[in-house]
């Protein structure tokens, strides 16, 4: 096996919204371990092809294939698929009357089947891995913004998945909360994990990211290696969008120094 087999393949997916062609003959392939961030302006398709990769939302034409799975295949079951698929939202979604450690062990309970003993050890074991051992028992409203979506994350690992795809994990948060969420991230990659990342996070784009892939009306129009995405883009829209997008990255790099002097 080649320490680079394909984990996700996108091909020549296409998809409508009626007549509006929102994904237009998009391919592409994630290997094992790569963490591509996917980037673009609003509204260029970026959450429907990764909803369309997880199985949330049908295509038209084309096949996505994930961990040998043909994710929209007739015979495929959806909800077994998602299971090996983790999905992170701009919005936490944890369920309100369940403390962080249940929001955590409700899906090992519950799909998995575990005894509660086992799913709570696993999940005090996730909530370690996120930087939340001391938040066990808080309830959501108790939370901050960073923690319940490290909560979020937890709860999406906790099925022991082979892709982890973030929607904009970070753009619900306070931007004093932003940098803890990326690190959680920024770990999973150490780790190995496969990833694909929707975020305006140039600065993470730059450390973490294999690849860059930027979106315009529903074609990547861009894939490149981050020092080449930043440095040298091709396309003239990938050169203006990281003009616009400069900015606010190098306000990012500030405060995580910033952050570092003060300890
Ligand atoms: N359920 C839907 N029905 C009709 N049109 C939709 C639907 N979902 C998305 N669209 C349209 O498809 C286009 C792409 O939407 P999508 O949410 O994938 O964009 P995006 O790149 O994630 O944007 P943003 O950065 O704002 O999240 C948009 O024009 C959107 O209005
Ligand atoms: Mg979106």
């Amino acid at each position: 096996m080649s320490a680079l087999a394909p984990v996700i393949r996108i091909e020549s997916v296409s998809k409508n919204f009626g007549s509006f062609e929102v994904l237009k003959n998009v391919s592409s392939t994630v290997h094992a371990s790569e963490v591509i961030v996917l980037c673009g302006l609003s509204g260029s398709g970026k959450s429907t092809l990764i909803r369309t990769i997880s199985a949330l939302e049908p295509i038209r034409e084309g096949k996505i294939i994930v961990d040998g799975v043909d994710v929209h295949a007739r015979g495929t079951d959806a909800n077994l698929l998602r299971r090996g698929i983790g999905f992170v939202f701009q919005s936490f979604n944890l369920f309100p009357h369940l403390s962080a450690l249940d929001n955590v062990a409700i899906g090992l309970r519950r799909l998995m089947k575990l005894s509660k003993g086992e799913a709570h050890r696993r999940s005090h074991l996730l909530l370690e891995r996120v930087g939340l051992s001391h938040r066990a028992a808080y309830m959501p409203a108790d939370l901050s913004g960073g923690e319940q979506q490290r909560v979020a994350i937890a709860r999406a690992l906790s099925m022991q998945p082979k892709v982890m795809l973030f929607d904009e994990p970070t753009s619900a948060l306070d931007p004093e909360m932003v940098g803890e969420v990326l690190k959680v991230i920024k770990d999973l990659s150490a780790e190995g994990m496969t990833m694909i990342c929707v975020t305006h996070e140039m600065n993470f784009a730059r450390e973490v990211a294999d690849w860059i892939w930027l979106m315009e009306a529903g074609e990547i129009i861009e894939k490149a290696r981050p020092a080449e995405f930043f440095e040298n883009p091709q396309h003239a829209s990938a050169r203006r969008f990281v003009q616009s997008h400069l900015g606010r990255s190098e306000v990012s790099t500030l405060r995580e120094s910033d952050a570092n002097d003060h300890g």
